[in-house]
């Protein structure tokens, strides 16, 4: 498969090369041809108070060689040069052999907060012992888990402060169990009160999702950053430094890491998933050493001769159950992905992360970064400006060049473009 040049196509020129390469049916191409949305009567049924929806761009970043696979990966952000910066990325990763992944674990886990005990350690003591009653507990409350070959699995105890914790430990198979989580939880929390004769103050699903790690690795080959070897190595240097940085300050950290998340997001959202959760969990685990620091890690190696990146992260996504098979551009987004295990997509998702990180960073320690967001930015400032499809580009090149670019500017070119046809 070729997919260069896959942005200067047309939205139908796009829509073929899916059908060329087998990526989708004819009855998806055709939703995606009519814009086909989330109907308004699932979408009153899924949450609330509905009004009607909101649409965003449904996107493609193509050319990923994950674990030996080839991914297009569908991304959904209102963002300009985030689908870019991913695509950018993943095609000079590809160059050196694409991305390794590691799934660590694929489990969920679930909290119940005891407080009242007079005898904390003694009351530990006495759920530990009655441990695997309490698995089974956990299990009889959710039977279809366990048909599916996942259930409770493990139970450990701390004590904090005034509480008693006690953490179930779930495999939910595809789902991400939050469901399957809680309703486990509030089973086991009633014959814990009387286990230890402590009142229970919540029983729920953690998002910090340390059982559900993945890891997504890359060794980018310096003759790929690069034509120019001492400009490949300076580079390969800086990136390492900026990766020092985010360990290093608060305030690298943080915008780092929403870098990453650039493209975590647009693909968790793309495949249905709850993106709150996801990046609660990133987070959090970027707070694990009780400071907050760069997900990420780059290093150069000069012997080598390469830049190797490295990206771990709790994943707990899904690939069925919540809103998953109601809205129809998820499902072609899963199409898309060739229907991938909730593991696949997890290490889909991790390797999106580090790309996006890379493009970010390879950005900001050459050109800087507003050279190619800005280029993409100008497309947004044109639209908001009124310009019609036609006048798109004339406007983004008159603004490319512009000291100040900005909705005044984009709006003063498209009036002086208006009255020069006149
Ligand atoms: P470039 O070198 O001008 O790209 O980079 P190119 O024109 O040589 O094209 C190379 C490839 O990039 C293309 O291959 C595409 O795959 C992709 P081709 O298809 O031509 O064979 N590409 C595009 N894909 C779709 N639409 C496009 C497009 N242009 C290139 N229009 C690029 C241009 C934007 C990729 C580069 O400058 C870049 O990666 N910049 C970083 C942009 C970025 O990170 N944006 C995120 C928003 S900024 C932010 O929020 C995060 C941040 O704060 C995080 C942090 O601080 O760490 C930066």
């Amino acid at each position: 498969m070729n997919w260069t040049g896959f942005s200067k196509k047309s939205i139908s020129e796009r829509l073929d090369q899916l059908r060329t390469n087998q990526l989708l049916d004819q009855k998806s191409l055709n939703k995606l041809d009519q814009n086909e949305q989330l109907p308004l009567n699932i979408a009153n049924q899924m949450a609330e108070n509905v009004l009607g929806t909101l649409s965003l761009p449904f996107a493609l970043a193509p050319d990923f060689l994950i674990d030996g696979h080839d991914y297009q990966v569908p991304f959904v952000t209102e963002e300009p040069s985030v689908t870019a910066a991913a695509s950018f990325a993943a095609k000079i990763i590809r160059k050196s052999n694409g991305f390794k992944t590691t799934i660590h674990n694929r489990q969920m886990i679930g909290q119940v907060a005891l407080y009242d005990i007079l005898d904390k350690n003694k009351a530990k003591q006495i759920i530990l012992d009655k441990k695997q009653h309490l698995l089974a507990l956990a299990n009889d409350a959710y039977p279809s888990i366990v048909k599916r070959g996942g259930g409770a699995r493990e139970l450990n105890v701390t004590i904090k402060e005034d509480f008693l914790i006690i953490y179930l430990t779930v495999d939910t198979q595809e789902a991400m169990g939050a469901n399957i989580v809680n309703t486990m939880m509030e089973a086991i929390a009633h014959p814990l009160e009387k286990l230890t004769g402590g009142q229970k103050l919540m029983a729920i699903l953690s998002n910090y999702a340390t059982e559900s790690l993945v890891t997504a690795q890359c060794q980018i080959d310096l003759r790929f950053l690069s034509r120019d070897k001492t400009e490949a190595k300076k580079l390969a240097q800086k990136m390492e430094l900026a990766s020092q940085l985010a360990q290093a300050d608060l305030y690298r950290a943080s915008t780092h890491n929403k870098g990453i998340f650039n493209g975590i997001d647009a693909v968790v959202l793309a495949t249905g998933n709850d993106w709150r959760a996801i990046e609660a969990a990133g987070h959090a685990y970027a707070n694990q050493t009780g400071s907050y620091k760069g997900l990420s890690t780059w290093q150069y190696d000069k012997d080598a001769s390469v830049l190797r990146g490295a990206l771990t992260l709790p994943m707990p996504i899904a690939t069925k159950g919540g809103s998953i098979g109601l809205n129809p551009t998820v499902q072609i987004a899963h199409e898309i992905l060739g229907y991938p295990s909730a593991k696949e997509l997890a290490s889909i998702i991790v390797s999106v992360g580090l790309a996006q990180n890379f493009a970010a960073l390879k950005a900001l320690t050459s050109t800087g970064i507003q050279a190619g967001h800005m280029k993409l930015q100008a497309k947004s400032l044109a639209l908001l400006a009124g310009a019609e499809e036609k006048e798109i580009d004339s406007v983004v090149s008159q603004l490319l060049k512009e000291k100040h670019m900005n909705l005044e500017t984009a709006t003063l070119i498209l009036k002086s473009l208006k009255e020069k046809k006149n």
